[in-house]
């Protein structure tokens, strides 16, 4: 989406949809100019009570004559200092929603009306809300009807491509439009990658992606394939991809913004472009939704692409494992006990529990570094969709700052997370007969201990793991998402980079 600010007021920019926020504890008053394009709309309908500028709210109103905006959208958003990002997210993504209504490929958008409430999270967030709203997945799709008349006319307008936020500007709005489109696109382009389907989207496909995205935006790419994976004796990575005609392929990026031998930050995403469970094979129910079983990968790989266009002045490292889960005659057999980069052995009780596979010997690459901090992100257990729901991702942690650090950058994007505790207690829960731990510790706390697990290859540097088996794909209740795809937790990432980089 192109996004735009213009110095300009509202009741005279010319554009099919003209949004006002109302602010529910400021005078209507203030929006006289655009209430009278509107035929009155806001002033009738606020004199019989039928809207107050509360949360959500919507009044639709249209021009008669003359120029300016053909409709005005006015939109609630509760009261002006209240009004946090996630509020204004939403907004932008409702008048998102009622351009696609009206079936109009431009918006205009007015903040006006909360006036000092309006700062720099503000407009970043309105960028956010507007640009992800307007993602789509379609490139599977036969093109519509050329008539207008297709069957996808009605579930699938135009889609919205521009937006202006129109009004009185503040300092640093170009900075904080530009940087809440850059995180948005990479998060749309991170739920792209998990829209594909597994057939499409294999581990090869994941890293010619990196490749295609590291040499356009400047990254180091370097991708491991069999040969070299055993050369590296990844025998965790392996052992998963046993069963699959496909390649694993490791994916290593680097991004040095930093002074140079500054240690890195790095960042570890699952990529496991489809998820059978192997020989515990999975329930059919529901199995398509094992295609998202690439999706912390995919929001590594869109954290790195924004790493990459802002040039971010710091050393971000990134590792994503690639393989693909399935039975078959050459598939690790629940009980194989396999040794994993780190030299550690594993005793595979469950093939299903594949991801901490993949994730230690990755885990254990990175040490390699000696970074400064390590974030990792999985959709790792359904025991974390039971826990949390669909609304937060777990946090499990090593270092009570970077614990602090993710929360906050989880407020901030809105993709929010909850600490969960971790310890001895959990850990021996992996104790093995047969070898140095395995892969499943019963069904109590399942997310700790698969936590656990990830523990016994993280390292000493501060280390991060999110949980986001609940909110990386799903039905979502936001206004500016849909559902499928969710790009979580690649915009936290990019929160809790430009913090560290010392913005
Ligand atoms: N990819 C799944 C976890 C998952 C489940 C993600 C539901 C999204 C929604 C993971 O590889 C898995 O299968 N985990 C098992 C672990 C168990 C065998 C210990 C699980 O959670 O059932
Ligand atoms: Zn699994
Ligand atoms: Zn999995």
């Amino acid at each position: 989406m192109r996004l735009e600010l213009a110095h300009a007021s509202p009741e005279s920019v010319e554009t099919p949809l003209m949004v006002a926020l109302v602010a529910a504890d400021r005078p209507f008053e203030d929006l006289r100019d655009l209430d009278a394009a509107s035929g009155r709309t806001l002033s009738l309908a606020a004199a019989s009570g039928d809207f107050r500028g509360r949360s959500g709210e919507r009044l639709l109103g249209y021009r008669a004559d003359g120029n300016g905006p053909r409709r005005v959208l006015f939109l609630g958003v509760g009261n002006a200092a209240s009004a946090a990002p996630e509020e204004l997210r939403s907004a932008a993504g409702r008048a998102v929603r009622t351009a696609e209504r009206c079936r109009v490929t431009s918006l205009a958008l007015c903040a006006d009306h909360l006036s000092g409430s309006v700062d720099e999270a503000a407009v970043q967030a309105l960028a956010e809300g507007l640009a992800l709203a307007s993602w789509r997945y379609d490139e599977l799709r036969s093109q519509p009807a050329a008539d207008g008349c297709g069957a996808l006319e009605d579930t699938h307008p135009p889609m919205v491509e521009s937006a202006l936020i129109a009004g009185t500007r503040g300092s640093g709005w170009e900075g904080a439009l530009a940087r809440g489109t850059l995180f948005a696109d990479a998060e749309n382009w991170a739920r792209t990658l998990q829209a594909r389907p597994a057939n499409v989207a294999t581990p090869s496909h994941l890293a010619a992606e990196a490749r295609r995205m590291a040499d356009e935006v400047g990254l180091e790419c370097k991708v491991l394939g069999p040969g070299e994976l055993e050369e590296e004796r990844m025998g965790a990575l392996l052992a998963v991809s046993r069963g699959s005609r496909e390649e694993p392929r490791l994916i290593v990026l680097r991004h040095r913004g930093g002074k140079s031998g500054e240690a890195p930050l790095v960042l570890v995403g699952k990529g496991l472009t489809f998820d059978a469970g192997g020989i515990s094979l999975k329930p059919a129910k529901g199995m398509e939704k094992m295609k998202y079983d690439m999706s912390g990968g995919a929001a590594v790989l869109g954290a790195m692409l924004a790493v990459g266009r802002l040039g971010l002045e710091a050393n971000v490292a990134a590792v994503v494992p690639c393989a693909e889960n399935l039975p078959g005659g050459m598939a690790t057999k629940p009980g194989d006990v396999v040794r994993t980069r780190a030299g550690k052995s594993v005793e595979v009780v469950n093939t299903d529990a594949e991801g901490r596979l993949i994730l230690a010997d990755a885990l254990d690459y990175a040490k390699g570094w000696r970074p400064a901090a390590v974030v990792d992100c999985a959709t790792l257990t359904g025991a974390c969709v039971v826990a949390l729901g669909h609304h937060r991702s777990a946090l499990l942690d090593s270092d009570e700052e970077l614990a602090r650090e993710i929360l906050a950058a989880g407020e901030r994007s809105g993709e929010r997370c909850w600490r969960l505790p971790m310890g001895a207690e959990y850990r021996k829960q992996l104790d093995s007969d047969c070898a140095d731990l395995k892969n499943v510790g019963g069904r109590a706390a399942g997310t700790i201990t698969a936590a656990c697990f990830l523990a016994e290859f993280a390292g000493d540097a501060p280390w991060a793991h999110l949980d986001i088996a609940g909110t990386a794909y799903g039905s979502s209740d936001r206004p500016y998402l849909r559902d499928g795809p969710t790009g979580t937790p690649c915009r936290l990432l990019l929160e809790w980079l430009w913090a560290r980089a010392g913005r």
